[in-house]
């Protein structure tokens, strides 16, 4: 089940030049992203550990794109306001990690930001539905949080096309976004099934013509998949 939501490309910073990430910022606005994602790992709720709000702030001032961040972290709550700080206009928490989901979403749009739920491929739909008239985007995870370059999860897609069908009856503008394993083989299945919004950190950064290339090759693979 499509829709008619602009595509959005949003590189993750995942699979940046940890040395150079301001300047592999500015070239992805070149490269015609739309956004870029920061996934913040916390050691606990995922195996790994990324970004703090400062190195997300020391790399604002070097593009005017927008940055999301994708909070893998068992605390969101306690953390937002200082993603909000340093520069973040989405936050994206796991539905997995907060015990009063309806409370956290409330509490991010209070900051002033747009509000996204994330969903580990074992969690079901059902687990936005009491909360879609506060959420801006549903990412459904296409790979289990944690690392860059793992295989997409193919049997996603029919969860796709369920929250994609639940947003549709709630008649709301709500984005789709996938994010795992996105690349010139997969993101079609994703949009044929309901996604807008595509995250991808190694087909953009690993692309052997470069990020531009990269950037158009999967806007133009998914506008095919959702024309049919
Ligand atoms: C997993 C991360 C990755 C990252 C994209 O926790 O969320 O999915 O954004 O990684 P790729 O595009 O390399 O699979």
């Amino acid at each position: 089940m499509t829709t008619n939501l602009p595509i959005r490309i949003v590189p993750s910073t995942l699979s940046a030049d940890f040395s150079r990430l301001g300047e592999d910022c500015a070239a992805l606005e070149t490269a015609g992203a739309d956004r870029i994602q920061w996934d913040v790992m916390d050691g606990a709720f995922v195996p790994n550990i990324t970004f703090g709000p400062d190195v997300i702030a020391a790399s604002r001032p070097h593009t005017s794109l927008p940055f999301e961040v994708h909070l893998m972290v068992e605390s969101p709550e306690a953390l937002a306001a200082r993603y909000v700080e340093a520069g973040c206009e989405l936050l994206i928490v796991h539905a997995e990690a907060c015990v009063h989901l309806h409370r956290t979403l409330e509490q991010i749009r209070g900051l002033g930001a747009a509000a996204g739920v994330a969903l580990n491929p074992s969690t079901p739909a059902a687990a936005v539905a009491q909360v879609l008239d506060l959420t801006d985007m549903v990412l459904v995870m296409t790979v289990n949080p944690g690392f860059g370059g793992q295989t997409y999860i193919a049997t996603m897609e029919p969860k796709i096309a369920e929250v994609r069908r639940m947003i549709e009856e709630a008649g709301r503008d709500i984005d789709l976004e996938v994010d795992g394993g996105i690349g010139p083989g997969t993101i079609a299945g994703a949009a044929a099934a309901g996604a807008n919004v595509f995250v991808a950190g190694s087909a953009v950064f690993g692309h052997p013509e470069g990020l531009a290339a990269a950037v158009a090759e999967l806007r133009g693979l998914a506008e095919a998949a959702r024309a049919g």
